[in-house]
């Protein structure tokens, strides 16, 4: 096997290894996840029929889980076959970054086993790094009959950088388990509810019930953590925390500068990108807003603020300065419980 260096990235890790000699499990709730992870492992090799063929006239996302771009006026001049060329690419755009998350998340779950003191810890964090393995997997096989793998967005790998790099295993739990998975899981919700490609449904279903257990353990263990730690080192993670998701929400501003994949979604489609974005200034001015239907999930109101909050990561201090960036601190836990469990993707 040859390693393939002109596609690899490498970076260097402050992190602290730590072993742990008393094997002893006092989190009857950790315990329960680490079992249910064992139970539930599912193989995409022979539980999924493979031999499922995505039909490349039918959308397998619709236009409001990928942001609405087909409201922009200029793809209303499109052609039919340019619009469903259109939508395909989004598509492949949108599952890359499914499948490059998954590799982050297998990073940074292999980066926990490492770090975290607790036995009972590292044996969870071992299956979740076998989850993520199985879900990079999975996403490689699906994209594979979309014909095309899109670049990482600049602003994800920013975010999994600097959550693999950072120097406590609390940031990594943060960095992944609650903010990046905070959006996948959002994502794979709301596509489930649209998708009508029946192989992509059961590959969501299969992975959000595995993320389900991904965010409980967040929550669960971070927030022990979190507590018994000096006040300047809380307010050090807060400080992480608060920078990742204010970088994740500058990413999604309308005024923010396109994703280099997205503008190479266009160039594949051979839209010009400057009409493109002189069609999105026309319908920004004509006063329309994208409303995302009533049933998707949001992520930062429904996930990834309330489970910052639970878990202490959201101090006074961070408090002011998500509100001088001018992040609402959503704190309504219900529809984060509710995904955390995982039956209700049984
Ligand atoms: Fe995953
Ligand atoms: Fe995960």
């Amino acid at each position: 096997m040859t390693t393939r260096w002109e596609t690899a990235d490498v970076l260097k890790s402050p992190m602290e290894i730590c072993w742990q000699f008393a094997y002893e499990i006092d989190s009857q709730k950790l315990k329960t996840l680490y079992s249910k992870a064992k139970k539930y492992q599912w193989d995409a090799e022979t539980d999924l029929d493979w031999s499922y063929r995505v039909d490349p006239s039918r959308p397998i996302m619709e236009d409001d889980v990928i942001g609405g771009v087909m409201r922009v006026p200029l793809m209303g001049r499109l052609s039919g076959s340019q619009r469903e060329q259109l939508m395909a690419h989004l598509s492949a755009h949108r599952l890359s970054q499914f499948l490059h998350g998954e590799q982050g998340a297998l990073m940074t779950a292999a980066a926990l086993t490492h770090a975290v003191p607790d036995y009972q810890g590292k044996l969870y964090a071992a299956t979740q790094t076998m989850d993520e393995a199985r879900h990079v997997e999975v996403y490689a096989r699906y994209i594979q009959k979309l014909a095309i793998v899109y670049p990482m967005s600049t602003t994800l790998k920013e975010i999994i950088d600097r959550t693999l790099t950072a120097n406590h295993w609390v940031k990594i739990a943060i960095g992944m388990n609650m903010v990046v998975e905070g959006l996948a899981l959002a994502s794979f919700h709301n596509m489930l509810q649209v998708t009508p490609c029946e192989l992509l449904r059961k590959i969501l279903q299969g992975v959000l019930r595995d993320e389900s257990r991904h965010v409980a353990f967040g929550s669960l263990y971070v927030g022990d953590a979190l507590t018994a730690m000096h006040p300047d080192d809380r307010e050090d993670i807060a400080d992480f925390a608060f920078e990742v998701v204010s970088l994740m929400r500058r990413a999604r501003r309308r005024d923010a500068p396109p994703d280099p994949g997205f503008l190479s979604v266009l160039d594949h489609c051979n839209i010009d990108r400057s009409e493109f974005f002189a069609s999105v200034a026309e319908l920004s001015a004509s006063g329309q807003r994208f409303e995302a239907p009533r049933d998707q999930i949001h992520p930062f109101k429904h996930l990834m603020m309330p489970a910052l909050v639970r878990v202490g990561a959201v101090t006074e201090r961070a408090r002011a300065r998500y509100k001088a960036e001018g992040i609402p601190v959503w704190e309504d836990r219900r529809t984060l419980e509710q995904f955390e469990d995982d039956r209700a993707f049984a």
